[in-house]
């Protein structure tokens, strides 16, 4: 729980601020569709929202995330946080709450791929203890490279310790964000 932000389960009725965002972020967005299935369909699928905390309720939608879970591997499969909020750590704030996510879920394992280019998401992931294991070849619709990104021993003692320092930092960064608006 952070002072003045709300993270938690995304639903229907989210998806028109994550369409805005999906469609202003990513070159290849996904579908209103896709998301929509995703929801109602996958059963291997879990995505969160991070909202900012209103007086009586919700408000804007900061950023979202989102990870399939297979086995004892959940493969981050998108993470985005709006324009104009960036550098503010809710990428971070992101990251931490699909990792608690998976683990609470029995994850060991998390992976991803990212485009090549995309570096402020690159240093994000290595932040978090994931290291380059491979590389797709033009894996994106527009012949780019995919780095495959991956973090092991999600539950072991040292990544938990390193979860645990950053959710303190991303807590006194994000309370004093909220103090200043
Ligand atoms: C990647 C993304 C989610 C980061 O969100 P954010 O809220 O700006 O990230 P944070 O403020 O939490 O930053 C955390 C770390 O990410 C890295 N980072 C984020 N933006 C960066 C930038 N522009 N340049 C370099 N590093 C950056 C840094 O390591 C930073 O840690 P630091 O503050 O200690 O330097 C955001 O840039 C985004 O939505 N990008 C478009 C969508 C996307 O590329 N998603 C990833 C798909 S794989």
């Amino acid at each position: 729980m952070i002072k003045g932000f709300v993270i938690r389960p995304m639903r229907l009725d989210d998806l028109d601020e994550v369409m805005e965002i999906e469609r202003a972020v990513f070159p290849m967005p996904w579908s209103l569709s896709s998301y929509r299935y995703e929801l109602t369909q996958n059963d291997k699928g879990y995505y969160l929202v991070a909202r900012l905390k209103g007086e009586k309720a919700e408000g804007l939608l900061l950023g979202y995330g989102g990870f399939w879970l297979v086995q004892d591997e959940a493969h981050i499969c998108t993470l985005a946080v709006r324009p104009g909020w960036r550098r503010k750590g809710l990428g971070e704030l992101i990251l931490i709450s699909l990792l608690d996510w998976a683990v609470a879920l029995g994850a060991n394992v998390a992976t991803l791929e990212v485009r090549i280019s995309n570096r402020p998401a690159q240093k994000l992931y290595s932040k978090y203890g994931f290291k380059i294991v491979g590389r797709r070849k033009r894996y994106y619709a527009n012949q780019e490279d995919a780095l495959i990104m991956t973090a092991y021993g999600l539950t072991s003692p040292p990544f938990q310790g390193m979860l645990r320092e950053r959710r303190k930092e991303i807590r006194s960064k994000l309370s004093r964000l909220k103090e200043e608006r």
